[in-house]
């Protein structure tokens, strides 16, 4: 069967199966910022924009899409010139390995479009369906704060600087605990 969606923008017909999910059209077509982690719905790591709204495409039946509009991490920003939150992520060093950072921002996006002067606990809500297995959450949750701080100020965001966030591994690492439930801990990076 054939899906008619926009993808960043673009008009694009892809083929696919009933059976394929949201995320199992966009890998193959090249998207593959989002990635798969636990693919049920566990982990965030999937995490797209449908019609501006944050959903876990592994679980995303690719026949609900028909006619939506989807952004993925791709259409954020380019390498060279990243969006102001990837750029907040950066220099918040924010990352370690990278795999759950397009899922995390795609969410942290659409909770700044949202509620653009969130606080800590909003923030911490707002991803608690987002996993991280490395940074301990704390430098995650202050990058999108830093993040909210540059849009509402319209602070100019130096365009250099690159990322683990776009790995096309397929593999991912174990998941453990979430942004609410695991404070950070003492050597938290
Ligand atoms: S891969 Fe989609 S939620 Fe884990
Ligand atoms: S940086 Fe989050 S899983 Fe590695």
């Amino acid at each position: 069967m054939e899906i008619e969606l926009e993808i960043n923008g673009v008009e694009r017909t892809v083929e696919a199966s009933k059976a394929d999910s949201l995320l199992d059209v966009l890998r193959r077509n090249g998207y593959t910022g989002a990635k798969r982690g636990c693919d049920t719905g566990a982990c965030g790591f999937c995490t797209v924009h449908v019609d501006g709204e944050p959903v876990k495409s592994c679980v995303e039946p690719v026949t609900k899409v028909q006619d939506a509009s989807v952004e993925t991490i791709e259409g954020l920003g380019e390498q060279d010139d990243l969006h102001p939150i990837q750029q907040a992520f950066v220099d918040n060093t924010a990352l370690q390995c990278g795999f759950c950072i397009p899922g995390m921002i795609m969410r942290a996006t659409a909770l700044l479009e949202a509620n653009p002067d969130p606080t800590e606990q909003e923030v911490r809500e707002a991803l608690s369906d987002n996993l991280c297995r490395c940074t301990g959450y704390k430098k995650i949750v202050e990058a999108v704060l830093d993040a909210a701080d540059r849009t509402d100020s319209g602070t100019a965001v130096a365009a250099d600087g690159g990322t683990a966030m776009d790995s096309d591994s397929e593999t991912a690492p174990d998941t453990e605990c979430s942004v609410s439930d695991c404070g950070p801990t003492e050597g938290d990076q």
